[in-house]
């Protein structure tokens, strides 16, 4: 293993991941555990080097696992001067500077095959960083010894289930079993207006398929997930409250009864990306806006039609391709476009119409709790607008979603 580590300690205090954010910083790999690490866990662990017991806010002690295995320890209140953080790390446990991505991925690739040994794994690959990164990672691992199962459930962006195939099948050779779901969602979803229930068929839907592809499957032990360290954070630790349910579990089916393989654990999400491009994933899949689970489902409003979820697809490809063309890729946190189940009047080649409207969302937030509306220069809202009038089949007008969060949320359903 290459990379050495500094264990932080939590004891039930909330600084813990901005503690071991603050260590990576400095270039060392940090990860967080409970304060009741038994001594085979931790001696599990590759190359603790230090142990810091963060004491702000802290709810319990920790155990003697950890005061009693001799590794160097620094107790501190909170977040500590960078100084006081350099001289323990480097000086007190002779750390070296050696948290990057290619010592992260060779370390990831030896714990994955020695986690795998000879087995076969599966993963749920939607098109997501997340998933794109874990995927990237254990082709270099094990190679054909992954399947990855990819359902097109017609709720996707354009080009993104084109993109999956071309990057994973043809680029970097993966197993992928690509399920065309498209018509089994849409008719199950034909007629449900209500957002919730449009959420539980897709969710349902999905795990169904997904099961389905894994029965087909002989010897496959293990699933591969992109959980994330926000996601196992929020999902509460030993000593912490649970902000939501841990969402990268994704509602897989328990009775799958896999053993799980979550190389992402311990990144954050700009470590991700990193991850992502030091594997050489292309940047629009890295740097993929955040994008709901339900997908253009819960952007099609109301009951979906196809020919709605088509004006979405295609107005959400204009309003990305102009955001990129204005220089606003990556500047604004979220844009996207939607479309209501109702119709105005308007006129088109001289001649009433009745057609839909597209709504376009743009909104900057840190935490997607709040989100402010991003100041899109006009020129580009009306050459956005016009390229919309003209291309998008059915939709006469466009409008310009101005409400923050709260009150609105950032999507509509
Ligand atoms: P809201 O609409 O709650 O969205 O303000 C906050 C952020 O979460 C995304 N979002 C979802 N992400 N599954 C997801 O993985 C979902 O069901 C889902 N719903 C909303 C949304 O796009 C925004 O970034």
């Amino acid at each position: 293993m290459k990379q050495d580590m500094i264990l932080i300690c939590d004891l039930g205090g909330d600084e813990n991941s901005a503690l071991a954010r603050a260590v990576r910083a400095l270039g060392v790999y940090s990860e967080v555990h409970p304060h009741d690490i038994t001594p085979d866990e931790l001696a599990a662990l590759p190359n603790v080097k230090g142990i810091i017991f963060n004491r702000s806010g802290a709810v319990v002690e920790p155990g003697s696992a950890l005061t009693e295995s001799g590794i160097p320890a620094l107790d501190i209140c909170g977040m500590p001067s960078e100084s006081e953080l350099e001289a323990f790390v480097f000086k007190k446990c002779g750390c070296e500077a050696n948290w990057n991505m290619d010592n992260f991925i060779s370390d990831q690739i030896e714990l994955m095959r020695s986690q795998i040994g000879s087995g076969r794994v599966i993963l749920a690959l939607s098109g997501g960083v997340d998933s794109s990164v874990v995927a990237a990672l254990l082709i270099r691992a094990i190679g054909d010894r992954l399947t990855c199962v990819h359902v097109n459930h017609g709720l996707l962006r354009k080009g993104e289930p084109e993109q999956v195939v071309r990057v994973f099948r043809e680029e970097l050779g993966a197993d992928l079993i690509y399920v065309d779901a498209v018509d089994r969602f849409l008719t199950k979803l034909e007629g449900v207006d209500d957002p919730e229930k449009k959420r539980k068929i897709i969710g349902k839907e999905f795990i169904d398929v997904f099961a389905e592809e894994a029965h087909k499957l002989d010897g496959i032990e293990f699933l591969a997930q992109g959980t994330i360290y926000p996601d196992i954070v929020e999902s509460g630790t030993k000593t912490g409250k649970a902000v939501k349910a841990h969402h990268n579990v994704g509602g897989l089916p328990e009775d799958l009864n896999f053993k799980l393989v979550e190389p992402l654990k311990y990144l954050f999400k700009d470590e991700v990306r990193a991850c992502g491009k030091a594997l050489g994933l292309p940047d629009s899949m890295v740097y993929r806006q955040p994008f709901p689970g339900p997908g253009l489902g819960v952007r099609c409003l109301g009951a979906i039609t196809r020919d709605r979820l088509e004006a979405v697809r295609e107005s959400d490809a204009i309003l990305r391709e102009e955001f990129a063309a204005a220089g606003l890729e990556g500047k604004v946190w979220q844009y996207f476009t939607l479309v209501p189940d109702y119709r105005s009047v308007g006129v088109k080649n001289n001649a009433r119409c009745f057609e839909w409207p597209v709504i376009i969302r743009a909104v900057n937030t840190v935490d997607a709790m709040t989100a402010e509306i991003a100041r899109i220069d006009w020129d580009v809202l009306q050459k956005i607008t016009a390229r919309i009038l003209k291309e998008v089949k059915g939709v006469n007008r466009v409008c310009y979603d101005l409400s923050p969060k709260p009150t609105g949320t950032i999507e509509w359903e």
